[in-house]
């Protein structure tokens, strides 16, 4: 379904930008009262490009459809926008960590990394690694509590592979054993607690 059909976009309320594109904030055409926040799969003239977007946008549809979870962002609907894809999610009006991390209190961290490893503890019984662990992709809900989201670099690992040595995140934030050329343990991989701390 064409996302123009479901939501008025506000185009010029951007949420945040990554790798995908953008996330504006949307409005549902049947319940005006209520915001959304879509992630845009920004289409590219190149086709490489938009057959890497496509790729990403359908792991991150096909990854959240397995995951249920109080601290991880929930999404509601995968739509078309014009020729390329969006992906709706609830609104967190708090923003991302990558915009509070300045201000973060010591009992702050303390809780945000307790939410983050459950929500990762969960995930790895699922063997989902989401592989992409950093402040812009950890969104605050309006209990201040850390909710993960960005899923589309997430992988899943099959069932008796303990080795793995194939990761795509984020350079500044990836843990030094991936670099490891006999590949690591995905689901022991640490992450940004330095950050925030
Ligand atoms: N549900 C949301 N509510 C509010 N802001 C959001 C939401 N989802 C994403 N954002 C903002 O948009 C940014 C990019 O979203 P993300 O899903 O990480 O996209 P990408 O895969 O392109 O990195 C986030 O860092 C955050 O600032
Ligand atoms: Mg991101």
């Amino acid at each position: 379904m064409d996302i123009f059909e479901k939501f008025d976009l506000v185009e010029d309320r951007t949420l945040g930008y990554g790798h995908c594109g953008r996330v504006v904030l949307a409005y549902s055409k049947k319940n005006k009262a209520k915001q959304w926040a879509v992630k845009l799969f920004d289409d590219q003239s190149d086709q490489g490009e938009k057959e890497k977007l496509k790729h990403l946008f359908t792991k991150e549809v096909k990854i959240r459809q397995k995951l249920n979870h109080p601290l991880i962002a929930s999404s509601c609907v995968a739509l078309k926008y014009d020729t390329h894809f969006a992906i709706c999610r609830q609104f967190y009006p708090n923003g991302c960590l990558k915009e509070k991390i300045k201000s973060v209190t010591e009992e702050e961290a303390e809780r945000y990394l307790s939410n983050i490893s459950s929500a990762l503890h969960y995930m790895h019984l699922k063997r989902i690694c989401h592989m992409d662990i950093k402040p812009a992709n950890i969104l605050i809900n309006s209990y201040n509590e850390a909710v993960l989201t960005d899923f589309d670099l997430s992988m899943e690992i099959p069932p008796n592979v303990q080795k793995w040595n194939s990761y795509g995140g984020t350079l500044a934030y990836l843990a030094p054993e991936v670099s490891n050329p006999h590949g690591c343990d995905p689901f022991k991989v640490s992450f940004t607690s330095f950050y925030i701390a």
